[in-house]
This record gives C-alpha cells, structure tokens and sequence, in this order.
C-alpha cells in the first residue's frame, strides 16, 4: 500500500493487561471496580480524584489488542501509535514506578512487535509511546534508565508523559538531564493531561465528565506547555519535539497574549530567546479537534514560528498548508465510545471529517495530516 495513503492515530490509548490488573486490585482511586447496575455486573473505570457519575465503563477495548485491531479495521485505521492512558504510573511510589515502567515498556514493545503488518508492507501496524517512571523521590538515573530502554525498543517511538513531572511540574530543573536524554534519543514527548483544573469551577450540578474532559483537560495542557516554554526548556533543548494532546487546549487561541504577557513583564521579559509565538510554532498538535475551523485555526498559528525567530526578516503571512505539517489525526480511542452501538464511532468519524474539510488544506495537506505527517514524525517506514 503507498504510504501516502495510510491512515495513522498518534492518539490512541491502552490498559496493558499488566496495568489493568494492578488497577483492579486497588480499592482507592485510580481503579477498576466492578459493580451491579439493574442486576447486571459491570466493570468501571475510576480514575479522576473526584470521578463524576460513578467513573466509566470499561473492558476489553482498553487492554485486549485484538479489540484494538478491530477498531481500527472499523475505521479504516492502518497504523496506530498506542500509549498507555492516565493517569500512568503518577500515584505509585517511586520503587513501584520504576520496575512496572520497564515491565509495561518491555509489554508494550511486544505488545506492537508481535501484531501485524500493514500488508504488503515492512510498516507494522502498532507502534507504541513509553512510560517514564515520573513521581516524587525517583532517581534521575532510573529516569534515564527508562528513556534509554525506550530509545533501545524499535517499535517505542516516543514516550508519553502527565504534568507533574517528578512532584513540581514541567518546568522544574531536575527534569533538564532527562529532556537532554530524550532529545538526543529522538524520541517525541506525547503531553497528555490527567488532573484537569480545580474542580471547584464547574460548580453542583451533575455534568457528567463533559466540563473536566472539554475543559479541564485541555487547560490542564495549556499551562504545562506554557510553563515548559517560559522556562526556557526550549531554549536549552531546541531539538525537542513535544506532541500536545486535544491540539494544544487552549494554547494556540492565547498564544499572542501570551507573548505580550512577557514582553510587559519585569521578571520574564528578557529570559527567552525568542517571542513565545516561535516556541508554539515549533509544537506538533494531534487533531482531536472535532471540527474544521479549529484544525484550520491551529494550523495557522503553526505556521508563524519562522516570523517570530529572533532577528528573523520574515513577515511571510501565516499559511496554513505549512502548519498542517504540525498536525496529526488521533481517536483518542477507547474513550468517547458512542452511547448505542454504531459501526463507526462518531467521535472518529467526526474528527476524520474535520480533516476533510478544512479551507486552504490540499488534497496533499490532508493526507498529511491523516498519516504522512505521522509517519515522518516518528521515522516509520
Ligand atoms: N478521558 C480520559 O480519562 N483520558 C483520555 O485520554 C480521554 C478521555
Ligand atoms: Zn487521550
């Protein structure tokens, strides 16, 4: 098959069986519970701290990868890089977290060595996103360890990671060795959000989960990134490639505010190399965007790094085709399942159409942002 056709989901999750088996045998949150409801027993998913409408149902669609493999037939999927789904390894000690970050690394390995090809093809069908064991009180060395065992795996591409970092957040200097690691490694940092923003915003009414998953979520990126960028991690390492969730929250719509902010600001103004729109310009986004407009929007932003590089000439207007480059379909898959059994999953086919129609994107530009952008991403071939 050409390669330029493949269809490729950068966001996509799994509960290795290993880690869905620790999940069950907790009795505090994050776990998996089974519970009776109208005489029916059914498994559900607990991993928020203050989980809305009794967590969500789960099964074998979250661990069991032929339930990958058929969903992604459903939707014409030909490749997925899978990552393991919140909230990782972030409420284990730092013992725990280190040896089941190598065991889930060394599973999900296997997990994508042993499954299929895309016919006729050397491509595999799965490719996979690391752990690293991120928590308070973990040594850099078994940081490093895992970011090398990672890079040594053919089939991790990248790694996924929360907002914590080791107990500080994102922009905490201990982190410095581990960025350097991961960006002489090539690997591509998948930034995915788990904790939201305070809850005490979405007020006493029964929304369900939709104001910490359309809100809380992607605010949740938005400072993580911003924290990242005004500690100069980009700076100091200018070859990281960070891959943000929901394509980049509300980063993108504030990020000339965000450059203003530190221009007018006495103990920022001065500490970054470049204007904040040049670092946002340097991000890649999934498309888990839902709409057309919003994937047009962002890929316009994209495109404005080279304007905003310091002592650049370049007045070029933004262009969309050109930050299309930065964007890549995802699923999000299994979460968002249709609430009646459908073949086709409308929060897939929804985000696929947005693809399809956004204004001032080529057929070509499409294509990329399907599968060829991911494919160059993450060097497979
Ligand atoms: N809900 C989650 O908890 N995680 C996701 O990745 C998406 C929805
Ligand atoms: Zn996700």
């Amino acid at each position: 098959m050409a390669t330029t056709k493949l269809l490729v989901d950068i966001h996509t999750h799994v509960y290795l069986p290993r880690y869905a088996n620790m999940l069950r045998a907790r009795s505090s949150v994050p776990k998996i519970m089974t519970t009776t409801i109208d005489g029916k027993e059914q498994d559900r998913l607990l991993i928020l701290d203050h989980e809305p409408s009794g967590g969500r149902p789960v099964g074998p669609q979250y661990w069991d990868r032929d339930q990958k493999l058929v969903f992604m037939d459903q939707h014409g999927i030909d490749v997925s890089v899978v990552s393991t789904a919140n909230p990782w390894l972030d409420f284990l000690p730092a013992s725990q977290a280190h040896s089941l970050a190598l065991e889930l690394n060394t599973d999900l390995e296997q997990y994508c060595s042993t499954g299929p090809n895309v016919t006729s093809s050397s491509i595999k069908r799965l490719y996979g996103f690391g752990l690293l064991p991120l928590v308070p009180e973990i040594t850099t060395a078994s940081l490093l360890e895992a970011v090398k065992q990672i890079s040594d795996f053919p089939h991790l591409k990248g790694l996924i990671m929360g907002t914590r970092g080791v107990g500080k957040g994102l922009d905490d200097e201990a982190l410095d060795p581990v960025w350097a690691a991961i960006e002489a490694a090539g690997l591509v940092v998948f930034l995915h959000p788990h904790y939201g923003v305070d809850g005490k915003a979405w007020g006493g009414k029964d929304n369900g989960h939709v104001l910490p998953l359309a809100l809380g979520f992607p605010f949740e990126t938005t400072t993580a990134a911003t924290r990242l960028i005004l500690s100069g991690v980009f700076d100091r390492f200018p070859k990281l490639r960070l891959l943000l969730a929901h394509s980049g929250g509300a980063l993108p719509q504030l990020s000339s505010r965000l450059a203003s902010c530190i221009d007018h600001d006495p103990v920022v103004a001065s500490r970054l190399k470049h204007d904040a729109r040049f670092y946002v310009g340097k991000l890649y986004l999934d498309a888990v965007a839902y709409g057309p407009e919003e994937l047009g929007f962002v890929s316009e932003i994209l495109s404005r790094a080279n304007r905003y590089e310091s002592g650049s000439l370049s007045t070029e207007p933004a262009d969309r085709k050109l930050g299309s480059k930065r964007v890549l379909f995802g699923t999000d898959h299994p979460f968002f399942p249709p609430l009646s059994s459908t073949q086709k999953w409308k929060s897939v086919v929804d985000n696929l159409d947005a693809i399809d129609s956004v204004q001032g994107w080529t057929e070509e530009d499409k294509s990329g942002v399907r599968g060829t952008n991911a494919l160059a991403l993450f060097n497979i071939s």
